[in-house]
């Protein structure tokens, strides 16, 4: 029953914000640019929400059903029913799909490291394992998901450290990023491979990805280009760092895909969980305007780069749910799309398709 009103509230909404909406959708304006994304679960695209996701966007990403643990929470068990739910949409409506992520420390599912007696497994067996993963996903997919998050977020945030201390890496070595385009490749040498990775275009990470990709480039190894997450805000990252993060990635020879975007109106404070004492998250005139003006940057640099630039993917499609609402402080609303909560386009919309 609450669901049932739940969804009804919500097929009301997005048919509300339908009825009021601009001339084109979002993708229509960038068709001689780029692809536009969004990050999907599959109860996003039934009734209304689905209406607004195929008028707006042309490219889907998972937001969580095509990562390792929710896949094959279990050795040798997958669990396809979401994930194909994803491709069949894409594919019935003629849309990309953005694979998204085949190597993370994160959402890996806690078997794949150890053996039944919970002691870590070689380095063989998780190479073995990794590999079956990996080639049992891209070929199911092959021909219908064009690109791949290979490896997210392998460098530390450590800025002393190349890498960062994964189970990966421990068990493994550092090629463990190597291994898994070599096998992303051999399941699918058609499919275009990406390193993802946030905060990516902050100076002094900017070299230590450089690094990383520098090294795979130099050995040979597949991989295609660099995903930049974008989980921005307001106050990051400058045009200066976002052209310079650009030009340093594509100077190997790799294309970039903007693989997550938004716009935070506040700070990053990844360690924060707690809001402080008479904290506001009040969205007032001022944080929006900023925001904005952010947007408009952001896309002003993307067309400018387009030949780089082959891809934008949002990571929620309005203001009315964030990921962002609960990280990484807990229970402050936060505003970040070009979609008020009622989904219809906010000022920053306008700035991004008027150019
Ligand atoms: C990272 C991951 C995404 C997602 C976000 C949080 O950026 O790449 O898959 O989990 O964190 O929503």
């Amino acid at each position: 029953m609450i669901t049932s009103l739940k969804n009804l509230g919500l097929a009301l909404l997005f048919s509300a914000a339908a009825q009021a909406q601009e001339a084109k959708g979002l993708k229509e304006y960038y068709k001689d640019y780029f692809p536009i994304g969004i990050a999907v679960n599959t109860r996003s695209l039934e009734g209304a929400q689905a209406d607004f996701i195929k008028y707006n966007f042309n490219s889907l990403t998972a937001e969580n059903d095509m990562k390792m643990g929710p896949l094959q929470s279990r050795e040798g068990v997958f669990n396809w029913t979401n994930a194909d739910k994803i491709v069949d949409f894409a594919v019935k409506n003629n849309l990309k799909v953005r694979g998204h992520a085949l190597c993370w420390h994160e959402q890996a599912g806690d078997w794949i490291f150890v053996d039944k007696d919970g002691k870590n497994v070689s380095r063989e067996v998780l190479l073995d394992r990794l590999r079956t993963h990996i080639h049992t996903v891209v070929k199911r997919y092959k021909g219908k998901i064009y690109a791949w998050d290979v490896v997210n977020e392998a460098i530390d945030d450590d800025p002393n450290n190349l890498l960062r201390n994964s189970k990966w890496k421990e068990i493994i070595g550092e090629d463990f990023v190597e291994k898994a385009f070599e096998y992303a490749h051999e399941a699918d040498p058609n499919a275009k491979l990406f390193y993802n990775d946030y905060n990516s275009e902050r100076p002094e990470k900017v070299e230590r990805i450089y690094t990383l990709l520098k090294r795979l480039k130099d050995k040979n190894i597949p991989i295609h280009g660099m995903g930049l997450q974008a989980h921005w805000s307001i106050f990051e990252p400058s045009r200066e760092e976002l052209e310079y993060a650009i030009k340093r990635y594509t100077s190997l020879g790799l294309e970039i895909h903007i693989t997550e975007l938004d716009v935070s109106i506040y700070k990053w404070e990844k360690e924060r969980r707690k809001r402080l004492p008479g904290e506001s998250d009040e969205y007032t005139p001022a944080l929006q305007q900023a925001q904005t003006d952010k947007y408009e940057m952001f896309f002003d640099v993307f067309r400018k780069y387009k030949d780089y630039v082959t891809s934008v993917t949002f990571w929620n499609a309005t203001d009315k749910y964030t990921w962002l609402d609960h990280y990484p402080v807990e229970g402050r609303k936060n505003y970040p799309s070009l979609f008020d909560i009622n989904a219809k386009p906010k000022p920053a919309f306008w700035k991004v398709v008027n150019f």
